[in-house]
This record gives C-alpha cells, structure tokens and sequence, in this order.
C-alpha cells in the first residue's frame, strides 16, 4: 500500500485492498501505543485542522495522532479564520499547503474539500462533509474486526437519516469491503440513487450486498451490527426536529429493536447521541416533544451490547494511519 501524497477525501476514492491496509495499520499502531513503543514516525511535520463545524472525537483525534507521530498542529476553529467569508477555498488552500504538511477540513458541503484539495499541494484529509464522513467508517471497521474477528459477511443495519453523511459512508465502506448493508428508514430517508448503484456495482466484485428497507423488523433480523446516528445533524435548522421525531421515531434502537438482530449483535453510534436528557440540546428537545431519549435508549446506550467508546477510541487509532500513510 502506497498512500503518500494522497487526499483521502472519501472512501470511493480508495480500493478495498487500500481500507483494509490502513484498518490493519491501525490495529498496529494501536497496540504500539498500548505497549508504550513510540512511533514517532512524522518528527518535524506540521499539520492544519479546519473545523466550520464544532467536533470532539475527530478533533483530539487528529491532535492526538499528531503529537503521537511527532507534529506540531494548528487548530481553526468555526470562526478563527479568514476562511469562506474573506478568503476563497482555493486561496486557502495554496496558502496553508506552503506552511503545512497535510490539512484537514470538516464543514459542510463535500465540493469544499473536494475544491480544497485540488488547490493544495499536500495531503487534505476529510474531517466530516454533509455527505460523507470517511475517518469515521475506518474507526467503525477497525472495531468490528477486532470484535467480530472479520468484516466480511458482516450484517450492518443502518437505521435513521440514511442520505446523509454516516448512512452514506456505512453504504460504501460496506459495499467495498464485503459486508451485507441495510438502510432502514421511510423512503425519503434512503440514499442518493446514483450513490446506491455505484455501489451496488462494487458489490458485486466484492460480495457485499446493498438493501433499503423501510420495515425495521425486516431490516434487523439476523443483524450482528446496528448502527445509528442523530436525526438531526449540524447545520440543520433547529425547526426540523418536529418533522424528524414524526417521520424517524419508528426508527428509534431500543430493547426490542435489539432482541430481533443476533444475540451476538452490538449496537454501534458516530457519537455525539441522545440517549438521555443530559446535553442542553437533549433537554430541550426532549422537554419539547415529550422524550427521554431521540435515536437510541438510554438502556440500550448504557447496555453490554453497546461498543460506542470503543469505537470512539478507535478514531484516533484510524486517524493515525491515514496520517502516517499519506504523509
Ligand atoms: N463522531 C464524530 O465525528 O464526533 P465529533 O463530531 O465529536 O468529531
Ligand atoms: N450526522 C452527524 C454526524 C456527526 C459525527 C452530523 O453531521 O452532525
């Protein structure tokens, strides 16, 4: 494997060999990391984080992996720089790829990074776009084969807002990896068609399988995977709640959602959830429309079957390798 000089931007742009590789790079410099093996592997390079939307995992994440391999960072945050309001993306980009070795970028539209990227003449890695979240999916994957041993042939059930960002990453990174992905949701929720038949074509080299389900007792039966998200995610207007309890509350992963898939089954989440009425945004909503909890229970969230902060931990892991590789 090969990846330096490379964006990684979305997995669409990488082969299945490519996945996997980083995921097993992961898994190593993870346990370096574990044993106390320094792998300061960067020594010198420095590294810019463009954040226009708030983060807590990928941020420390990319901080973390940095300092571990030896870098300095700069951290943008959603109102610290010239970016977009007086500054073009291609004017950004050819100014910090002179002073960085790599630059990451979360915010909204995926044409940003995409345009980001073509103007910089350094690795650009994508922090989170409204349509993909690509580090993400390498940190799910990397947690599934250390739980499950193996990825594919795994059922993964998306349930939720499926055209956005995480039921759009889960469906490609699935497809090239061999695993058999479910998005269930009502209709309207499914993913982009023309995204759904790219990868569909993938799948057949690889033995995925690509279904959308809108019944979410047919959807998880036999699952060893299910996966969610917020309903509502950021830079969506608030007013929207309303309409995505109504059309997504069906959705929700509680007990019995749970008690259809596998016994083996373990419940997975991006993070941020809302599971309880402990955030501000939580309560209020919660208050609002009458909820102890949003995409998932509490009791579902807090259960043996749950592995979010492994995962969550995993995102560091996986943000590591991509760095290390492509620079
Ligand atoms: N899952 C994830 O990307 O979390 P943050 O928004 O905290 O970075
Ligand atoms: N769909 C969520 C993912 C957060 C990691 C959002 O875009 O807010």
């Amino acid at each position: 494997m090969n990846l330096k000089g490379k964006d990684f931007l979305k997995l669409l742009d990488f082969s299945s060999e490519e996945i996997g590789g980083l995921i097993d790079l992961a898994i190593d410099l993870k346990a370096k990391k574990k044993n106390g093996i320094p792998h300061r592997y960067c020594e010198g390079k420095n590294i810019a984080l463009i954040f226009e939307k708030t983060s807590t995992r990928t941020r420390c994440s990319f901080e973390v992996a940095a300092y571990d391999l030896g870098m300095g960072v700069t951290y943008l945050d959603p109102t610290g720089s010239q970016i977009g309001k007086k500054e073009s993306i291609a004017d950004t980009a050819r100014v910090l790829s002179s002073i960085y070795d790599g630059i990451e970028y979360r915010g909204y539209g995926q044409s940003i990074v995409e345009e980001l990227a073509k103007y910089s003449c350094v690795p650009v890695w994508n922090g989170l776009t409204n349509e993909f979240h690509p580090t993400q999916i390498l940190a799910d994957f990397m947690t599934i084969k250390e739980h499950f041993g193996s990825l594919k042939g795994i059922k993964l059930v998306y349930m939720g807002d499926a055209r956005y960002n995480m039921g759009n990453s889960l469906m490609v990174g699935c497809a090239k990896m061999g695993l058999d992905f479910v998005a269930c949701a009502p209709k309207k929720y499914f993913p982009d068609a023309d995204l759904v038949a790219k990868c569909k074509e993938i799948a057949r080299e690889t033995g995925a399988t690509i279904t959308l389900e809108e019944d979410p007792q047919i959807a998880t039966q036999g699952a060893d995977v299910i996966y969610t998200d917020v309903w509502v995610s950021m830079g969506e207007p608030q007013e929207i709640w309303q309409e995505r309890i109504n059309d997504l509350g069906a959705y929700q992963v509680n007990k019995a959602l749970m008690q259809n898939a596998k016994k083996s089954a373990v419940f997975m989440h991006c993070l941020p959830a809302f599971h309880d009425m402990k955030t501000t945004v939580g309560k209020e909503m919660g208050e609002k429309f009458g909820r102890q909890d949003m995409e998932v229970t509490d009791e579902v969230f807090e259960s043996e079957q749950s592995i979010v902060f492994k995962e969550a931990e995993n995102r560091m892991h996986t943000i590591k390798a991509v760095l290390y590789a492509t620079l």
